[in-house]
């Protein structure tokens, strides 16, 4: 089975990449299966300066998925370059670096900062992020979002993908804005806000009292999100959400993703990653498919349109 994929400036190996924050920097994964297997690591969100995260605790469990207020923790850009970067360079894998930042500035210093870089493929930018210049998301507010991603866009040559979330009203505007102002890809969905009661404490169980929602209860959500972006926005989508399966793999690829990312399962199944792009080559099979390509928006006749 040929599973090879190309979209948006990107060629991987097969269409299955780790989502962000839930694969850290691959090493944990490394010492147990080669990352070569992969056709892409979204690493954990890189900021310009070391971000500490949120006070504890940090995940709770929640029917079909789970809580996190991590608080996108991460070692900061310099510490990405010397130190990740050149341990993730040794497999032959698709590294996509995912970027966060407090304001405009601290994203593009990081664009800038990776721009170059050898065995940087792609950037994906997390606008789920306060920008402290508002207090809002820069998903909330198109206006914002769309500032956010030209200045991106004219700080690299790279692909560059923005990850859209679900806790807006209309994610197709979103994606709209995003495409108008230079975006190569989407990459949908991130997690829903919700949040847990520790009855006993009489308070939220998280030291943020909110977090994002993940796991497969969010599939449904993630699937609808994509479907309408590949058909309204047309460009190229790497879908997530609950995936956990091949099968759920090859749901997200008929619903118009190019790509796929898995996140929350590798908490349950360290080997998941590798399992899936087994199985996903097999669901192709049994379905009748040649290749992954041919997979591709089988049920979204006007994703097809749109991208053509
Ligand atoms: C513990 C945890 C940390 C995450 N950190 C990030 C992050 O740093 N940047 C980002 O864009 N998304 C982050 N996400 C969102 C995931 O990349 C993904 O979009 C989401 O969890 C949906 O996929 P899933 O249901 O397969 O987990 C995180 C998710 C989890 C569960």
């Amino acid at each position: 089975m040929d599973l090879r994929v190309a979209f948006a400036g990107l060629t991987l190996k097969n269409p299955l990449l780790t989502a962000s924050g839930t694969f850290g920097y691959g090493r944990e994964a490394a010492e147990i299966y080669d990352l070569g297997i992969l056709g892409g690591v979204m690493v954990k969100g890189v900021s310009r300066e070391p971000w500490p995260g949120n006070p504890p605790a940090r995940v709770a469990r929640a029917p079909g998925g789970m809580l996190n207020a991590i608080g996108l923790q991460n070692p900061g850009l310099k510490h990405f370059v010397e130190v990740d970067l050149p341990f993730l360079r040794r497999y032959q894998t698709a590294v996509v670096v995912n970027v966060v930042g407090h304001d405009q500035q601290g994203f593009v210093d990081v664009v800038q900062g990776v721009t170059g870089q050898e065995g940087v493929a792609a950037i994906e930018l997390n606008i789920s992020c306060p920008n402290v210049a508002d207090g809002l998301l820069f998903s909330q507010d198109p206006a914002s979002a769309r500032r956010l991603v030209q200045a991106a866009r004219a700080a690299t040559g790279l692909p560059l993908i923005v990850k859209i979330s679900p806790n807006v009203t209309d994610p197709v505007a979103l994606g709209q804005a995003c495409k108008e102002a230079g975006a190569d890809a989407l990459s949908a969905i991130n997690t829903l806000l919700g949040m847990a009661i520790d009855t006993a404490r009489r308070r939220p169980v998280l030291g943020n009292r909110t977090g994002g929602l993940s796991g497969p209860a969010v599939k449904p959500i993630g699937l609808r999100i994509v479907y309408d972006l590949a058909a309204q926005v047309g460009l190229p989508v790497i879908g997530m959400g609950g995936i956990e399966t091949g099968l759920d793999a090859l749901e997200y690829i008929m619903a118009g993703a190019r790509a796929v990312a898995v996140g929350t399962a590798v908490f349950r199944d360290p080997y998941a990653p590798p399992r899936i792009v087994r199985e996903l080559g097999e669901e192709l099979q049994s379905h009748g498919f040649e290749n992954a390509t041919q997979a591709w928006a089988a049920a979204n006749p006007a994703a097809r349109e749109a991208a053509s």
